[in-house]
């Protein structure tokens, strides 16, 4: 791919990017998605056989065998299908123990569900910052703050200022990019936290040898049509705890103790089952997923070297150790031109590169405005600054 030239006449920020970008893409014509499902696989043969069969819904083999691929793919124990990524969040929280008036350490640099599954079980979020390389939990500077704010009642991590135990830590892979999950691991091993990952982003994504979803005691995968692997929608929850994953296949199957024509619950369950003809569609996503992650890689190499040349903003890459599924190219405008975030959107959207910012922060949405949290310069100077660039896998062909 020729590397576009930056000459004087692009020295602006947004012009310069979007050169870069039409560098990388090219100029098609056609309008280029953030992130488009790519069907190349057996998706229609699987599908047509659910529907010739009929098993379409809640029975079907298409389950067992998405779980079985799922946990074979990401080396976990354990793989339970869910409805979607939040239920699985909702799952993790509950299985995590977490009761109402706990408090629960969330970044705030997150998609809503992270902190909304914390609403769910009756939890409040307690939002903690960011930290630049991989855009995931700050450890130090999480450490730090509990130092200040917590301390440790008959094994259990308690907000001085509230009173209220902090039970769990959830760290989010942004974008794909693996968290710092040794130190994050560290923390919460210190603190008495249950980790939990939210690896709604980050199927095929890897730190230090290990699949993320695999450090935490629990994780959440997403399948949304806008993730690297869909469903459709969909979901899923990991452990390596052979225990706790029957647990979650139990509460996300309704809580149904009974085979055969009984209907006997023995705890309040969920219908949060993942139907067949969504996890049809899934085995045949899986089978290709070396592919898509092969040609994602291949693409951000690309958008890496091209931005190399470009001043005022830096390509986002894969923290050292891991290796990431690049689920979202990002680039990160240096704070001089934070100011200009939403021309590049607008030159780049124009111009049929669609690109989105980063989530609001979620100490900043209404709901969440009185949780306790700690200092987040970081993630507010952050926001200001990230912009998404097309990345389906289909760019990397
Ligand atoms: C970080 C994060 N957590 C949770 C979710 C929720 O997943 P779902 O949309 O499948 O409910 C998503 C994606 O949508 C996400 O990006």
């Amino acid at each position: 791919m020729v590397r576009p030239k930056i000459d004087s006449e692009l020295a602006d920020v947004p012009s310069a990017i979007l050169a870069t970008v039409r560098g990388v893409l090219g100029g098609s014509g056609r309008r280029v998605a953030l992130h488009e499902p790519e069907f190349r696989g057996r998706e229609w043969e699987y599908l047509k056989e659910c529907l010739d069969s009929g098993w379409v819904s809640s029975g079907g083999s298409y389950v067992d065998r998405f779980e079985r691929d799922l946990a074979a793919f990401t080396g976990s124990a354990c793989a339970v299908a869910t409805s979607n990524g939040t239920s699985a969040l909702h799952i993790c929280l509950l299985l995590a123990r977490v009761k109402p008036g706990d408090e629960v350490l969330v970044p705030t640099l997150t998609f809503v569900a992270t902190a909304n599954a914390v609403s769910y079980v009756g939890a409040v979020p307690h939002f903690v910052d960011s930290e630049a390389i991989s855009l995931g939990v700050d450890a130090a500077k999480l450490e730090a703050h509990l130092r200040d704010t917590a301390h440790i009642v008959d094994g259990v991590c308690v907000n001085q200022r509230t009173g209220a135990p902090i039970r769990a830590l959830v760290v989010m892979h942004v974008f794909g990019h693996p968290a710092d999950l040794d130190a994050l691991a560290d923390v919460a091993r210190r603190w008495h936290l249950v980790l939990i990952e939210d690896a709604a982003e980050s199927l095929g994504s890897v730190y230090h040898g290990r699949h993320t979803g695999n450090i935490g005691l629990l994780s959440a995968l997403s399948f949304n049509g806008n993730k690297v692997v869909t469903t459709g929608g969909g979901g899923a929850v990991l452990t390596n705890d052979a225990a706790i994953g029957r647990h979650a296949k139990h509460l996300t199957t309704t809580a149904r103790t009974s085979a055969g024509w009984g209907f006997v619950h023995d705890e309040v369950g969920y219908n949060y089952r993942l139907p067949n003809i969504n996890a049809a569609l899934g085995c045949a996503q899986l089978e290709r997923l070396p592919s898509m992650l092969e040609r994602k890689r291949a693409l951000a190499a690309r958008y890496d070297r091209a931005f190399a040349d470009v001043d005022g903003v830096r390509f986002l890459r894969e923290p050292p150790g891991t290796s990431s599924n690049y689920w979202l190219n990002t680039v990160v405008l240096d704070t001089a031109h934070a100011a200009r975030r939403d021309d590049v959107l607008g030159i780049l959207n124009d111009a049929g590169y669609m690109a989105r910012p980063v989530w609001t922060l979620m100490h900043k949405l209404p709901m969440y405005r009185a949780s306790p949290r700690m200092d987040l310069t970081l993630a507010e100077q952050l926001e200001s600054r990230i912009v998404n660039l097309p990345s389906s896998a289909s760019l990397g062909d």
